[in-house]
């Protein structure tokens, strides 16, 4: 076998490690605490805390890391991640990217608005439609790691378009959705977050 070959084979191996996926089996044991607020499977039941059922792993992941290290201040969450390691966070990532998420309704007065919004985006405002990057059933874009959105709870989904907006939230890569909230109004907000609630991914 020749040296090139050899180092290929053992850089392939390595990176294997490094990037070692996520066991949903093992990640179940570790969400006990979690289930509190997001339910076991979840599914939350309370509005202001965020669905994770059915996200995509890698945008768990992300959120997760952002979280502990105090990039997206998370107060309720304070501390609970401080003693996961990196494989824990992938395990419990792969286990709630595993599960079926449920999906909500839309407010019939806000369907119409919501949806031109959506799917259109609003021109005259430079606003880009959001089935652009979280696609056309809020299932998202899992190999680049923007998150499904469809069935979250629209009071949460309202209060992160606002957080984005005021430039609370700033983990966003390239500020991509502070800067589509930050052309949006409240009413718009409103509108949009009602429609993804019962939007199915
Ligand atoms: C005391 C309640 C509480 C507990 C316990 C809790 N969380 Fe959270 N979590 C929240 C709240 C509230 C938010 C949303 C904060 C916001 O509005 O920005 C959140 C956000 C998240 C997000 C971001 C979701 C998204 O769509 O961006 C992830 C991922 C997450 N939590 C995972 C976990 C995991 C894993 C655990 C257990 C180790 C956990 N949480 C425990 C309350 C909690
Ligand atoms: C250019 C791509 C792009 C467009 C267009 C876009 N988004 Fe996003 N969105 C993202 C990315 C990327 C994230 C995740 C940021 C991160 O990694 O923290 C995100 C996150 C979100 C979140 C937070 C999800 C959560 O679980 O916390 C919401 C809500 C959201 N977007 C709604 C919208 C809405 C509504 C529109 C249309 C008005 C829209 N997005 C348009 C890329 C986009």
């Amino acid at each position: 076998m020749n040296k090139l070959l050899i180092s290929l084979l053992l850089t392939i191996g390595l990176t294997g490690v490094a990037h070692a996926a996520g066991d949903a089996a093992a990640g179940k044991g570790k969400t006990a605490v979690c289930g509190a607020c997001h339910g076991a499977d979840g599914n939350s039941a309370i509005a202001n805390f965020p669905k994770l059922a059915g996200q995509n792993e890698k945008y768990l992941i992300k959120q997760l890391n952002d979280i502990k290290s105090g990039k997206r201040p998370v107060v309720e969450m304070t501390g609970l991640l401080d003693a996961l390691s990196e494989q824990d966070i992938a395990d419990i990532s792969a286990y709630f990217a595993k599960q079926n998420g449920t999906v909500g309704h839309a407010a019939k007065d806000l369907v119409e608005q919501g949806q031109q919004i959506y799917r259109a985006g609003i021109a005259d405002k430079g606003v880009a439609a959001c089935t652009a990057c979280h696609s056309p059933t809020g299932g998202g874009n899992a190999q680049a790691g923007f998150p499904a959105i469809g069935g979250q709870h629209a009071a949460y989904t309202e209060k992160q378009l606002m957080i984005f907006r005021k430039g609370e939230r700033n983990n966003d890569p390239q500020q991509m959705m502070q800067d589509v909230a930050g052309k949006l109004s409240d009413a718009e907000i409103k509108a949009v977050a009602s429609y993804i609630q019962g939007l199915s991914k």
